[in-house]
């Protein structure tokens, strides 16, 4: 896709030199356009090496192809990284005496700025009312992060990291094809109490459930997602409009969760690790060793969520043509082995389709990446995935929308 990366006239300019690079990497067309005062901070020959595309701030250049509105007709999204406080008051006013301004003007794709100012003048209320302006027009916002500024100073102002600029950026770009879908996604691990300080528990972070999450509400779907002790930070990345949380601790938190949010989806998740046992009992106060159980704690079995989620809809208490997904981290190293207990788990649990994954030192838990196959009808290999855990929702929702056809 066609993306204008605008710069201003920031120090912080030079951390979109690497946003470009992302962008590029992630395999889109970029051209740069700059405002005068941005090329003061890092000059011409570097955005042209690393956008590989003519740059320029003039609305005078090439005027045969029209390039003051060409640049923005053409463009499928329009970021500004860094955006000073005087570009926004600009793009606020529709002041179009420079080739961003005529950019911005004629564009109708989406637009994302990163803000990069002084705290004070982040804090302005002219600042304040600009940027009212621009998200009462559709412009979708990232940062300014609260840190170090130029100067030795700190507070909000600082432009966000080139990765979470990418990130978004990316969204943006995100086709609508699940618009309308109504979708529940379970994440994390189910903690199941022992006694106040103890718990049985696992080591799943919610990483790949939130980003299963994430990807459904970018392509336009409706989600509700049960995080099962899922930390602040990584919940971070489910902060979005179409998102609503709901935490959890015990499995059965969250079978309570989940059969509520799947009497409504037309797609269910099963991304959460959940407990199979839990302690018979939970002890009110803290076990000690003179108690002389803690070696010995007694177990007993919990819900098959996923199980019991197939056979609500086998009774038809599910909308019409719901999905069930699961998920299998397994540890067995060869492939065939893993493939074959995917298909059994598959059939017992009564899902449509398994994502499995390997589970080990270099894989699945607590890391970024990840690496699954997705079993569908008859056991068969429907999609494979490998990359970051976005990477693999995206592959995720790929294989849902071909069997929901
Ligand atoms: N699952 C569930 N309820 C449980 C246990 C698991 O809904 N009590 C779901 C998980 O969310 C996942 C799928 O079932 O989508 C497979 O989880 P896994 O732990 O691999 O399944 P188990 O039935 O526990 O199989 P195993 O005997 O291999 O542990």
């Amino acid at each position: 896709m066609d993306i204008v990366v605008g710069v201003s006239g920031g120090i912080a300019a030079y951390k979109s030199v690497q946003l470009v690079r992302l962008l590029i990497k992630a395999g889109h067309d970029v051209t740069v356009v700059l405002t005068e005062d941005a090329l003061r901070f890092v000059g011409a020959p570097t955005w042209e090496a690393i956008s590989r595309n003519p740059v320029t701030t003039s609305v005078h250049d090439d005027v045969a192809r029209v390039r003051h509105v060409a640049l923005g007709q053409g463009a499928d999204l329009v970021v500004v990284a860094p955006a000073t406080a005087n570009t926004i008051a600009r793009m606020a006013a529709g002041i179009a005496d420079n080739l961003l301004g005529t950019t911005l003007l004629a564009t109708t794709a989406p637009v994302l700025i990163a803000p990069a100012m002084h705290a004070e003048m982040w804090a302005h209320p002219a600042t304040r009312a600009n940027i009212r302006t621009l998200v009462e027009r559709g412009v979708q916002l990232i940062g300014p992060d609260d840190g170090e500024l130029a100067g030795g100073d700190s507070g909000p102002g600082r432009m966000s990291e080139p990765e979470s600029i990418a990130q978004a950026a990316l969204r943006l770009l995100a086709p609508q094809d699940l618009t309308g879908m109504r979708v529940a996604v379970s994440a994390g691990g189910t903690r199941e109490p022992i006694d106040p300080v103890r718990y049985l528990g696992n080591r799943s972070s919610g990483r790949q459930g939130v980003a299963i999450a994430r990807a459904a509400a970018d392509r336009g779907a409706e989600v509700e997602l049960v995080a099962a002790g899922v930390a602040r930070d990584v919940l971070e990345a489910a902060r979005h409009p179409r998102i609503g949380i709901r935490p959890v601790a015990t499995a059965a938190e969250l079978a309570a969760a989940m059969k509520d949010a799947a009497s409504a989806a037309d797609v269910v998740v099963m991304a959460a690790a959940v407990a199979d046992y839990r302690p018979a009992q939970e002890s009110p106060h803290k076990l000690t060793k003179e108690d002389g159980i803690l070696e010995r704690i007694e177990l007993v079995e919990n819900e098959d969520v996923l199980a019991a989620l197939a056979a609500a809809r086998a009774a038809g208490r599910a909308p019409q043509g719901q999905i069930l997904v699961g998920f299998a981290a397994e540890t067995l190293a060869d492939p065939a082995a893993r493939r074959d207990r995917a298909r059994r788990k598959r059939e017992r649990k009564g899902a449509d389709l398994l994502a499995v994954n390997l589970a080990d030192a270099e894989h699945g838990f607590e890391r970024a990446e990840n690496a699954v196959e997705i079993i569908g009808p008859e056991g068969s290999v429907v999609a494979t995935a490998a990359g970051t855990k976005g990477e693999v929702a995206t592959a995720l929702w790929d294989a849902v929308a071909a069997v929901r056809g």
